[in-house]
């Protein structure tokens, strides 16, 4: 937490008591001051093992050479990606993603932000008492020039996975970058700074966030690809689980639950083929 210099001799507005602008190491302080964080967001990061993230590439590369064998994800995305395609539970590679990384990355996210709040504020959201259903599952691939203007998504949580990313999309650019916006626009002139949060994108690097979160992937420039697995999660409580969609993976919030009812054959359910929460973005 950032603890702030004392400024003092002046009224509430600024203006020392002749009128002038005061000067601050004119401030003899007083007991003390600090400034405090408010309203935090959360962003969960991990890194994929090296051995999954080999096979989701290999996933990647089998798509791209025959992308017809896909239903296209991009008439329900923002995106301007030269291709995006939804990937499923008959994917070896995505099974195992979604059931060992994504469902309990939103877990832990779940448990490190509700367990922080007081407890007759947690809702539903206890151990034992809530589902995680993965809903969406689609890859994205970006050429130069290509983009993902501000967006959110639909369901709980969503995120982003990293598979290969040009050598020419680093640090020192926005070009490529994943960027988290804030509630307001940012202003560095009148301090309404920290309203954009810049990620580069690496390899095996993974993020999970909630799925209100707006977004948006700048475009790069030359050669190379930039792809990346996103998806959909919803978290449901056990009250409302009967009347969701047919997941795609299911897991249980930490604790026993009785098992979910029998589910349709799972497959990629598109959001406007099913009820509330939708998913996409
Ligand atoms: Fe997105």
């Amino acid at each position: 937490m950032a603890v702030g210099r004392a400024v003092s001799g002046a009224g509430e507005d600024g203006m020392a008591s002749d009128g002038g602008l005061r000067d601050p190491k004119e401030a003899a302080p007083e007991g003390s001051m600090e400034v405090l964080e408010l309203f935090p967001r959360y962003l969960l990061k991990g890194t994929l093992p090296d051995a999954l993230l080999s096979q989701l590439q290999a996933m990647a590369s089998a798509v791209i050479a025959d992308p017809d064998s896909h239903p296209d994800a991009a008439p329900k995305l923002a995106g301007q990606l030269s291709l995006q395609r939804e990937l499923g539970p008959q994917q070896p590679a995505a099974a195992e993603l979604c059931s060992t990384v994504i469902l309990p990355a939103c877990e832990h996210w779940i448990r490190h932000v509700i367990d922080r709040q007081p407890p007759q504020g947690r809702g539903p959201w206890t151990p034992g008492r809530y589902g995680l259903q993965m809903i969406d599952l689609w890859l994205n691939v970006q050429h130069g020039g290509d983009y993902n203007p501000t967006h959110t998504h639909g369901g709980s949580f969503s995120g982003v996975l990293y598979l290969k990313v040009p050598p020419q999309i680093r640090s020192d650019s926005f070009d490529g970058q994943l960027c988290l916006h804030g509630p307001e626009e940012w202003h560095i002139q009148s301090f309404r700074t920290g309203m954009a949060h810049y990620l580069l994108p690496r390899a095996g690097d993974y993020y999970v966030f909630p799925a209100w979160q707006p977004h948006s992937v700048a475009p790069f420039r030359g050669e190379g690809e930039r792809w990346s697995i996103a998806f959909n999660v919803v978290a449901v409580p056990a009250a409302a689980r009967s009347a969701t969609p047919a997941p795609l993976q299911v897991s249980e919030g930490r604790g026993a639950l009785p098992p979910l009812a029998p589910q349709p054959a799972a497959n990629v359910s598109l959001s406007n083929s099913r009820p509330r929460p939708g998913g996409f973005g």
